[in-house]
């Protein structure tokens, strides 16, 4: 073993195995340690690394006369020696071998099944925590409407919308704002048939307050945009943003006398 890692074949083999690993399998670790979610290093990424610690190590290998010859030792005895016949035959079916087979899986047609088709109305928990405080959402009234609020609200909703809805889900609201070719899945449109025409106004309020990161298991997988506004905007400023969707979008929301499907 010691005289493993005293040879310079062996250490540079070493080396570039370990730091491989590192690249490949080390690095996605390091944004969870300060609180960022993992992500995957580009396997171009990791093969433009591995190259230069390859070539790397071969400079360091080949700068020393004395080293290089050691260096060279294994492979030379490899390919030469008639004691290493054996491995050598082995290793002329197998690496031929294995450059078909990768070959092979990169052009070969792939027939995946789609992806499960998202949920883009999932169904709601039945409460929900609200700033601290829960807040139960089956047969919840938009407490602004219930109040006669609905003038005050909507113009409280305009500005909210303005500031912070439009630049996602457009100025028509239809789901077309500057930023939304930016994001998949795109924003909503909040305008038109199948939007909030079919939802209850305490199911917008879910979705407004708890935004992308709020959607449970079956609005996965894929990455919504949509902010939790709980953060951002107190619950009367939701309330008065949803009185203005339902006014411009010309429809009015889903009571809970209606039969759900
Ligand atoms: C950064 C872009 C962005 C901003 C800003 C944004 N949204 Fe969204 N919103 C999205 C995306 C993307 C979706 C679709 C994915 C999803 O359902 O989470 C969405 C979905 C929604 C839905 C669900 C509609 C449905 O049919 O289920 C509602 C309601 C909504 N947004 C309202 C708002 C309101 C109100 C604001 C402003 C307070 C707002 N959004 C701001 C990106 C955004």
């Amino acid at each position: 073993m010691k005289s493993y890692l005293g040879h310079p074949f062996w250490q540079t083999t070493i080396v570039i195995v370990t730091a491989f690993a590192v690249i490949r399998f080390g690095i996605p670790y390091l944004p969870p340690l300060i609180g960022l979610a993992s992500a995957p290093v580009p396997s171009t990424v990791v093969f433009q690394y591995t190259v230069t610690v390859i070539v790397g190590l071969l400079v360091w290998a080949s700068s020393n006369e004395e080293r290089w010859q050691a260096f060279k030792g294994p492979i030379w005895s490899l390919l030469v020696r008639p004691e290493q016949r054996v491995l050598r035959g082995i290793l002329l079916v197998l690496i031929p071998g294995l450059v078909a087979f990768i070959t092979y899986d990169t052009v070969r047609p792939k027939f995946a099944a789609p992806p499960t088709l998202r949920s883009i109305h999932p169904a709601p928990p039945s409460q929900i925590t609200f700033r601290g405080e829960t807040m139960v959402l089956d047969r919840l009234e938009n407490p602004l409407r219930a109040a006669g609020r609905t003038d005050e609200a909507s113009a409280t909703g305009k500005t909210v919308y303005y500031q912070n809805c439009m630049p996602c889900h457009g100025d028509y609201l239809d789901g077309l704002g500057h930023f939304a070719t930016g994001f998949s899945p795109q924003p909503l449109p909040l305008r038109g048939g199948g939007t909030i025409a079919q939802l209850t106004e305490s199911f917008v309020f879910w979705r407004i307050a708890k935004g992308g990161p709020g959607l449970p298991r079956e609005g996965a997988p894929w990455n919504s945009a949509m902010p939790a506004w709980e953060e951002f905007l107190t619950a009367d400023e939701i309330w008065a943003v949803i009185i203005f969707l339902y006014q411009q979008a010309g429809v009015s929301p889903r009571t809970w006398g209606e039969v759900v499907e």
